[in-house]
Protein backbone atom coordinates (compact mmCIF):
# COMPACT_ATOMS: atom_id res chain seq x y z
CA UNK A 1 0.00 0.00 0.00
CA UNK A 2 1.60 3.25 -1.11
CA UNK A 3 2.06 5.32 1.88
CA UNK A 4 0.98 9.02 0.00
CA UNK A 5 -2.98 7.51 0.34
CA UNK A 6 -2.42 8.66 4.51
CA UNK A 7 -2.11 12.38 5.71
CA UNK A 8 1.83 12.85 5.52
CA UNK A 9 2.07 12.53 9.77
CA UNK A 10 5.25 11.78 12.00
CA UNK A 11 4.84 9.95 14.88
CA UNK A 12 8.16 9.23 17.85
CA UNK A 13 8.00 8.43 21.46
CA UNK A 14 11.28 8.80 23.95
CA UNK A 15 10.80 6.72 27.45
CA UNK A 16 10.52 9.07 30.07
CA UNK A 17 12.72 6.33 31.91
CA UNK A 18 15.48 8.47 33.39
CA UNK A 19 17.54 11.49 32.56
CA UNK A 20 18.14 12.37 28.56
CA UNK A 21 21.31 11.65 27.04
CA UNK A 22 23.12 12.93 24.14
CA UNK A 23 22.19 9.90 22.32
CA UNK A 24 18.42 10.52 22.74
CA UNK A 25 19.10 14.06 21.79
CA UNK A 26 21.04 13.69 18.42
CA UNK A 27 19.80 10.38 17.06
CA UNK A 28 16.02 11.60 18.27
CA UNK A 29 15.16 14.70 19.45
CA UNK A 30 16.98 17.34 17.53
CA UNK A 31 15.59 15.12 14.35
CA UNK A 32 12.26 15.99 15.60
CA UNK A 33 12.44 19.56 16.06
CA UNK A 34 13.90 19.34 12.39
CA UNK A 35 10.77 17.27 10.95
CA UNK A 36 8.80 20.00 13.23
CA UNK A 37 9.94 22.70 10.82
CA UNK A 38 10.53 21.35 7.64
CA UNK A 39 6.51 21.93 7.00
CA UNK A 40 5.20 19.16 5.41
CA UNK A 41 4.08 16.88 8.21
CA UNK A 42 1.88 16.97 11.32
CA UNK A 43 4.28 15.99 13.93
CA UNK A 44 3.14 13.91 17.49
CA UNK A 45 5.59 13.54 20.20
CA UNK A 46 5.09 11.20 22.97
CA UNK A 47 6.33 10.50 26.20
CA UNK A 48 5.93 6.73 26.37
CA UNK A 49 5.96 5.81 30.30
CA UNK A 50 3.45 3.17 29.28
CA UNK A 51 6.77 1.73 28.02
CA UNK A 52 8.60 2.90 30.51
CA UNK A 53 7.12 0.87 33.15
CA UNK A 54 7.66 -2.41 31.77
CA UNK A 55 10.55 -2.26 34.04
CA UNK A 56 10.59 -1.39 37.35
CA UNK A 57 10.33 2.58 37.89
CA UNK A 58 10.16 4.32 41.24
CA UNK A 59 6.49 6.11 40.68
CA UNK A 60 7.79 9.30 42.07
CA UNK A 61 10.48 9.05 39.82
CA UNK A 62 8.38 8.33 36.80
CA UNK A 63 6.89 11.37 37.38
CA UNK A 64 9.67 13.84 37.73
CA UNK A 65 10.89 12.15 34.58
CA UNK A 66 8.00 12.75 32.41
CA UNK A 67 7.60 16.14 33.46
CA UNK A 68 11.41 16.83 32.53
CA UNK A 69 11.01 14.82 29.53
CA UNK A 70 8.63 17.43 28.30
CA UNK A 71 10.94 20.57 29.43
CA UNK A 72 13.44 18.70 27.71
CA UNK A 73 11.44 18.33 24.47
CA UNK A 74 10.64 22.24 24.32
CA UNK A 75 13.74 23.37 25.49
CA UNK A 76 16.01 21.85 22.39
CA UNK A 77 12.85 23.25 20.15
CA UNK A 78 9.78 21.53 20.06
CA UNK A 79 6.80 24.01 19.84
CA UNK A 80 3.71 22.63 21.47
CA UNK A 81 1.67 24.82 19.24
CA UNK A 82 3.17 23.82 15.92
CA UNK A 83 3.19 19.88 17.33
CA UNK A 84 1.08 17.33 19.79
CA UNK A 85 3.51 16.97 22.91
CA UNK A 86 1.50 14.63 25.43
CA UNK A 87 2.46 11.56 27.76
CA UNK A 88 1.10 7.94 26.50
CA UNK A 89 -1.04 7.28 29.39
CA UNK A 90 -3.33 10.19 29.12
CA UNK A 91 -4.36 8.98 25.68
CA UNK A 92 -5.70 5.51 26.40
CA UNK A 93 -6.13 4.38 22.84
CA UNK A 94 -2.37 3.19 22.69
CA UNK A 95 -2.77 0.92 24.78
CA UNK A 96 -6.61 -0.14 23.59
CA UNK A 97 -4.95 -0.96 20.38
CA UNK A 98 -1.78 -2.21 21.77
CA UNK A 99 -4.31 -5.04 22.87
CA UNK A 100 -5.74 -5.41 18.94
CA UNK A 101 -2.21 -5.83 18.14
CA UNK A 102 -0.91 -8.45 20.82
CA UNK A 103 -3.60 -10.59 19.50
CA UNK A 104 -1.99 -9.86 15.99
CA UNK A 105 1.80 -10.31 16.54
CA UNK A 106 2.91 -13.60 16.95
CA UNK A 107 5.32 -15.15 20.03
CA UNK A 108 7.88 -16.02 17.40
CA UNK A 109 8.19 -12.80 16.11
CA UNK A 110 8.57 -11.26 20.18
CA UNK A 111 11.00 -13.42 21.09
CA UNK A 112 13.24 -12.61 18.07
CA UNK A 113 13.73 -8.78 18.66
CA UNK A 114 16.97 -8.14 20.12
CA UNK A 115 15.96 -5.18 22.84
CA UNK A 116 13.97 -8.10 24.49
CA UNK A 117 17.12 -10.32 24.37
CA UNK A 118 19.51 -8.01 25.69
CA UNK A 119 16.71 -6.49 28.40
CA UNK A 120 15.72 -9.56 29.79
CA UNK A 121 19.18 -11.40 29.74
CA UNK A 122 19.53 -14.72 30.65
CA UNK A 123 16.49 -14.02 33.89
CA UNK A 124 13.65 -14.00 30.95
CA UNK A 125 11.43 -15.64 32.96
CA UNK A 126 11.13 -12.88 35.69
CA UNK A 127 11.06 -10.35 33.45
CA UNK A 128 7.58 -8.55 32.50
CA UNK A 129 5.01 -9.96 30.16
CA UNK A 130 4.68 -6.19 29.46
CA UNK A 131 8.80 -5.99 28.70
CA UNK A 132 7.57 -9.04 26.57
CA UNK A 133 4.86 -7.61 24.35
CA UNK A 134 6.51 -3.47 24.52
CA UNK A 135 7.08 -3.86 20.25
CA UNK A 136 3.00 -4.23 20.02
CA UNK A 137 2.28 -1.48 21.99
CA UNK A 138 4.71 0.46 19.92
CA UNK A 139 3.28 -0.42 16.70
CA UNK A 140 0.08 1.02 18.70
CA UNK A 141 1.92 4.37 19.21
CA UNK A 142 2.47 4.64 15.56
CA UNK A 143 -0.29 3.08 13.91
CA UNK A 144 -3.50 4.67 16.45
CA UNK A 145 -2.92 7.92 14.19
CA UNK A 146 -1.87 6.48 11.30
CA UNK A 147 1.82 7.73 11.27
CA UNK A 148 3.22 7.52 7.96
CA UNK A 149 7.58 8.80 9.39
CA UNK A 150 8.88 7.77 12.29
CA UNK A 151 12.15 9.08 13.08
CA UNK A 152 14.43 7.32 15.58
CA UNK A 153 17.65 6.17 16.09
CA UNK A 154 19.25 2.93 14.64
CA UNK A 155 18.39 0.78 17.68
CA UNK A 156 14.92 0.83 17.30
CA UNK A 157 15.07 -0.51 13.53
CA UNK A 158 14.28 -3.41 14.48
CA UNK A 159 10.77 -2.74 16.10
CA UNK A 160 9.99 -0.46 13.24
CA UNK A 161 10.30 -3.54 11.05
CA UNK A 162 7.99 -5.31 13.26
CA UNK A 163 5.60 -2.43 13.26
CA UNK A 164 5.45 -2.61 9.16
CA UNK A 165 4.76 -6.70 10.02
CA UNK A 166 1.76 -5.75 12.16
CA UNK A 167 0.13 -4.14 9.81
CA UNK A 168 0.64 -5.72 6.88
CA UNK A 169 -0.71 -8.50 9.02
CA UNK A 170 -3.79 -6.52 10.16
CA UNK A 171 -4.41 -5.63 6.71
CA UNK A 172 -4.18 -8.88 5.26
CA UNK A 173 -6.28 -10.83 8.15
CA UNK A 174 -9.31 -8.49 8.00
CA UNK A 175 -8.73 -7.96 3.84
CA UNK A 176 -8.44 -4.08 4.78
CA UNK A 177 -6.28 -1.39 3.49
CA UNK A 178 -6.31 0.44 6.95
CA UNK A 179 -2.47 0.69 8.71
CA UNK A 180 -0.11 2.81 6.65
CA UNK A 181 3.01 0.63 6.36
CA UNK A 182 5.04 3.42 8.03
CA UNK A 183 8.49 4.36 7.46
CA UNK A 184 11.43 4.50 9.28
CA UNK A 185 13.45 7.51 9.06
CA UNK A 186 16.78 6.38 10.81
CA UNK A 187 19.05 9.31 9.04
CA UNK A 188 22.29 12.15 10.03
CA UNK A 189 25.80 11.25 11.28
CA UNK A 190 24.52 10.14 15.17
CA UNK A 191 21.72 7.71 14.16
CA UNK A 192 23.98 5.20 16.49
CA UNK A 193 25.90 7.50 19.69
CA UNK A 194 28.23 5.52 21.59
CA UNK A 195 29.46 5.36 24.97
CA UNK A 196 32.31 7.82 25.59
CA UNK A 197 34.32 5.10 27.59
CA UNK A 198 33.60 2.25 24.65
CA UNK A 199 33.05 3.35 21.40
CA UNK A 200 31.34 -0.17 20.63
CA UNK A 201 28.41 0.27 23.20
CA UNK A 202 26.06 2.27 22.87
CA UNK A 203 25.40 5.58 25.03
CA UNK A 204 22.80 4.69 26.93
CA UNK A 205 21.23 5.91 30.33
CA UNK A 206 21.20 2.77 31.90
CA UNK A 207 24.80 2.37 32.25
CA UNK A 208 26.15 2.47 34.88
CA UNK A 209 28.92 4.90 34.43
CA UNK A 210 27.76 8.44 34.51
CA UNK A 211 31.16 9.46 32.39
CA UNK A 212 30.46 7.67 29.61
CA UNK A 213 27.04 9.61 28.17
CA UNK A 214 26.68 13.33 28.19
CA UNK A 215 23.54 13.81 29.88
CA UNK A 216 20.74 16.71 29.23
CA UNK A 217 21.04 18.30 32.56
CA UNK A 218 25.02 18.40 32.25
CA UNK A 219 26.24 21.49 32.89
CA UNK A 220 29.48 23.50 30.98
CA UNK A 221 31.89 21.75 32.77
CA UNK A 222 30.70 18.57 33.03
CA UNK A 223 30.14 17.94 29.55
CA UNK A 224 33.91 19.53 28.70
CA UNK A 225 34.68 17.54 31.73
CA UNK A 226 33.66 13.89 30.14
CA UNK A 227 35.02 14.89 26.47
CA UNK A 228 38.09 15.35 27.91
CA UNK A 229 38.19 12.34 29.34
CA UNK A 230 36.52 10.31 26.48
CA UNK A 231 38.17 7.48 25.49
CA UNK A 232 40.35 8.04 22.34
CA UNK A 233 43.73 7.09 20.42
CA UNK A 234 47.30 8.36 20.16
CA UNK A 235 47.05 8.60 16.38
CA UNK A 236 46.24 11.87 14.64
CA UNK A 237 43.13 12.63 12.82
CA UNK A 238 43.05 11.21 9.36
CA UNK A 239 41.87 12.88 5.90
CA UNK A 240 39.08 9.87 5.18
CA UNK A 241 36.40 8.55 6.69
CA UNK A 242 37.69 4.91 5.55
CA UNK A 243 40.89 5.37 7.90
CA UNK A 244 38.44 5.43 11.02
CA UNK A 245 36.58 2.24 10.37
CA UNK A 246 38.79 0.20 13.03
CA UNK A 247 38.56 3.63 15.68
CA UNK A 248 35.30 3.16 16.74
CA UNK A 249 35.80 5.61 19.88
CA UNK A 250 37.57 8.12 16.54
CA UNK A 251 35.12 7.35 15.17
CA UNK A 252 32.51 8.34 17.21
CA UNK A 253 33.70 12.11 18.10
CA UNK A 254 33.58 12.77 14.84
CA UNK A 255 30.03 11.88 14.46
CA UNK A 256 29.02 13.71 17.21
CA UNK A 257 30.55 16.67 16.20
CA UNK A 258 29.55 16.11 12.63
CA UNK A 259 25.76 15.95 13.99
CA UNK A 260 26.54 19.18 16.27
CA UNK A 261 27.76 21.09 13.79
CA UNK A 262 25.11 20.01 11.18
CA UNK A 263 27.98 19.32 8.76
CA UNK A 264 28.78 16.20 7.10
CA UNK A 265 31.26 13.88 8.73
CA UNK A 266 33.69 13.94 6.37
CA UNK A 267 33.74 18.07 6.37
CA UNK A 268 34.50 17.59 9.93
CA UNK A 269 38.16 15.62 8.65
CA UNK A 270 38.52 18.38 6.28
CA UNK A 271 39.18 20.88 8.85
CA UNK A 272 40.47 18.88 11.41
CA UNK A 273 43.26 16.54 9.70
CA UNK A 274 46.20 15.98 11.16
CA UNK A 275 44.71 17.22 14.64
CA UNK A 276 45.86 15.23 17.77
CA UNK A 277 43.34 14.64 20.15
CA UNK A 278 43.85 17.00 22.94
CA UNK A 279 43.47 19.88 20.35
CA UNK A 280 40.17 17.81 18.46
CA UNK A 281 38.38 17.53 21.98
CA UNK A 282 38.88 20.94 22.86
CA UNK A 283 36.94 22.40 19.40
CA UNK A 284 34.52 19.28 20.22
CA UNK A 285 33.78 20.48 23.90
CA UNK A 286 33.58 24.16 22.60
CA UNK A 287 30.83 23.25 20.27
CA UNK A 288 29.31 20.65 22.66
CA UNK A 289 29.00 23.73 25.30
CA UNK A 290 27.48 26.32 23.54
CA UNK A 291 25.13 24.02 21.40
CA UNK A 292 24.40 21.72 24.99
CA UNK A 293 24.07 24.25 27.77
CA UNK A 294 21.63 26.58 26.59
CA UNK A 295 18.96 23.66 26.61
CA UNK A 296 19.89 22.38 29.91
CA UNK A 297 19.56 26.43 31.07
CA UNK A 298 16.30 26.15 29.66
CA UNK A 299 14.76 22.71 30.73
CA UNK A 300 15.78 24.21 34.65
CA UNK A 301 13.89 27.25 33.94
CA UNK A 302 11.13 25.31 32.81
CA UNK A 303 11.10 22.20 35.10
CA UNK A 304 10.36 25.59 38.10
CA UNK A 305 6.73 25.76 36.42
CA UNK A 306 5.24 21.97 37.00
CA UNK A 307 1.42 23.39 36.06
CA UNK A 308 2.64 24.97 33.00
CA UNK A 309 4.34 21.44 31.90
CA UNK A 310 1.39 19.63 33.35
CA UNK A 311 -0.70 22.10 31.26
CA UNK A 312 1.04 21.38 27.94
CA UNK A 313 0.62 17.85 28.48
CA UNK A 314 -2.82 17.85 28.88
CA UNK A 315 -3.77 19.84 26.06
CA UNK A 316 -1.67 17.81 24.08
CA UNK A 317 -3.22 14.92 24.74
CA UNK A 318 -6.64 16.35 23.94
CA UNK A 319 -5.64 17.14 20.91
CA UNK A 320 -3.94 13.34 20.05
CA UNK A 321 -6.73 11.93 21.38
CA UNK A 322 -9.23 13.44 18.33
CA UNK A 323 -6.87 11.83 16.05
CA UNK A 324 -6.97 8.50 17.56
CA UNK A 325 -10.15 7.85 18.89
CA UNK A 326 -12.09 7.24 15.64
CA UNK A 327 -9.24 5.70 14.14
CA UNK A 328 -8.99 2.91 16.77
CA UNK A 329 -13.45 3.10 16.79
CA UNK A 330 -12.86 2.32 12.73
CA UNK A 331 -10.21 -1.16 14.47
CA UNK A 332 -12.65 -2.07 16.32
CA UNK A 333 -14.84 -1.73 13.68
CA UNK A 334 -12.95 -4.26 11.48
CA UNK A 335 -11.87 -5.97 14.38
CA UNK A 336 -15.72 -7.27 15.30
CA UNK A 337 -16.24 -5.47 18.23
CA UNK A 338 -19.96 -4.57 18.57
CA UNK A 339 -20.21 -0.67 19.33
CA UNK A 340 -23.80 0.88 20.23
P1 LIG B 1 14.33 5.29 23.89
O1 LIG B 1 13.56 5.99 24.94
O2 LIG B 1 15.29 4.23 24.30
O3 LIG B 1 15.13 6.33 23.02
C1 LIG B 1 14.48 7.44 22.42
C2 LIG B 1 15.08 7.73 21.07
O4 LIG B 1 16.48 7.99 21.19
C3 LIG B 1 17.19 7.16 20.29
N1 LIG B 1 18.48 6.81 20.91
C4 LIG B 1 19.67 6.97 20.31
N2 LIG B 1 19.99 7.45 19.09
C5 LIG B 1 21.29 7.50 18.78
N3 LIG B 1 22.29 7.07 19.62
C6 LIG B 1 22.00 6.59 20.85
N4 LIG B 1 22.98 6.19 21.67
C7 LIG B 1 20.64 6.52 21.24
N5 LIG B 1 20.00 6.10 22.37
C8 LIG B 1 18.69 6.28 22.14
C9 LIG B 1 16.32 5.93 20.12
O5 LIG B 1 16.63 5.25 18.91
C10 LIG B 1 14.94 6.56 20.09
O6 LIG B 1 14.63 7.04 18.80
N6 LIG B 1 11.04 2.07 21.96
C11 LIG B 1 11.45 3.46 21.97
C12 LIG B 1 10.36 4.41 22.38
C13 LIG B 1 9.10 4.31 21.61
C14 LIG B 1 8.89 4.73 20.28
C15 LIG B 1 7.54 4.47 20.00
C16 LIG B 1 9.72 5.30 19.31
C17 LIG B 1 7.91 3.80 22.07
N7 LIG B 1 6.98 3.91 21.12
C18 LIG B 1 6.97 4.74 18.75
C19 LIG B 1 9.15 5.58 18.06
C20 LIG B 1 7.80 5.31 17.79
C21 LIG B 1 12.60 3.61 22.94
O7 LIG B 1 12.77 2.84 23.84
O8 LIG B 1 13.34 4.72 22.77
Amino acid sequence: MADTEFTPRVFSGIQPSGGLTLGNYLGAMKRFVDMQEAGGFQTIYCMVDLHAITVWQNPSDLKKNTRELCAGFIAAGIDPEKSILFNQSQVPEHAQLGWLFNCVARMGWMGRMTQWKDKAGKNAENASLGLFAYPALMAADILVYHATHVPVGEDQKQHLELTRDIAAKFNHDFGVEFFPIAEPVIEGAATRVMSLKDGTKKMSKSDPADASRINMTDDADAISKKIRKAKTDPDPLPDSLKELDARPEARNLINIYAALAEIEPQAVLDQHQGALFGHFKMALSDLAVAKLAPISTEMARLMQDQAEIDHILGRGAERAREIAAPILAQAYDIVGMVRS
